[in-house]
């Protein structure tokens, strides 16, 4: 899937693109299967809240999971990756499902991505990004993305090792930065059905707060990288910051659909 260059001057402006409804439901129905049976897995690549037994994320899912297998090669994400980045040898940094879970999804802080990149993996330049696809819906109440638009311009900021607020640790920002920049900036809160993509770059501040609904916002994110800019420092798992630089290779646009249909023939 080809972004046109208004998308992409969007993107380059802001900081971020959504695009509402880029999956069917069909294809979203098959996606949304698969996600009870992942989180009740007891492995390492799933991880729980802090305060309780719920999900917070299900990390390199792309390898233990066979639909999972083709989302991570699918093109109408990784082609807007290639565009943006500016390079079609891309490979995954990161594959994640964070579920925030209904009633028990925790926050994440005020963050930009590379400043972990870049502070635990040694990622040379901010050359890598997100996109992330809503597996179900993402409204006001169940803890949205909060962006704050046009931050990524400001380039990699100050950041400290949070290993206390949340099960995962993270190079989160003070509150005094954000205030100044939510000042200048705004936050912007993207929300939508499932389907729904989401692009924003690796320097882009953002936040989500808790979920206290019975919805549960469950979002993908492939953090995409370009093959020339792969990490140095192998200190996380390799489940959370990949170390295989293999170019993703794309598979065609129907592939959900076309296993859809093979799966139930074979029923
Ligand atoms: C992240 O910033 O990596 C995750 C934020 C969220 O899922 O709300
Ligand atoms: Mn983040």
């Amino acid at each position: 899937m080809k972004l046109t260059q208004e998308q992409i001057a969007t993107f380059q402006e802001e900081g971020y693109l959504f695009l509402p409804n880029v999956f069917t439901a069909e294809e979203m129905a098959l996606l949304a299967g698969e996600m009870p049976g992942m989180f009740a897995q007891e492995r390492p690549e799933v991880i729980r809240e802090k305060d309780s037994k719920s999900p917070r994320s299900a990390f390199y899912v792309q390898t233990w999971n066979p639909v999972y297998e083709m989302v991570a090669r699918h093109p109408r994400l990784v082609e807007p990756g290639m565009q943006l980045l500016g390079s079609d040898k891309l490979y995954m940094h990161q594959f994640k499902i964070n579920a925030k879970a209904a009633f028990d999804g925790a926050v994440w802080q005020w963050h930009q991505d590379y400043a972990t990149w870049f502070n635990d993996d040694d990622m040379p330049a901010p050359n890598a990004m997100n996109i992330a696809l809503f597996l179900a819906e993402a409204n006001e109440f169940n803890g949205p993305l909060m962006f704050i638009p046009k931050s990524h311009r400001l380039g990699r900021l100050e950041a400290k090792h949070d290993v206390t607020t949340t099960s995962y640790p993270l190079w989160t920002m003070d509150n005094e930065t954000i205030a100044r920049l939510v000042n200048e900036g705004g936050i912007v809160a993207p929300k939508g059905p499932p389907g729904s993509i989401l692009l924003f770059h690796g320097n882009l501040v953002h936040a989500s707060g808790c979920n206290l609904t019975p919805w549960s916002r469950w979002i993908l994110y492939l953090s995409l990288n370009r093959c020339d800019n792969a990490i140095r420092r192998f200190k996380r798992p390799a489940w959370i910051a990949n170390r295989d630089f293999t170019p993703i290779d794309m598979l065609p646009d129907d592939c959900l659909v076309e296993y859809a249909r093979k799966r139930r023939s074979a029923a």
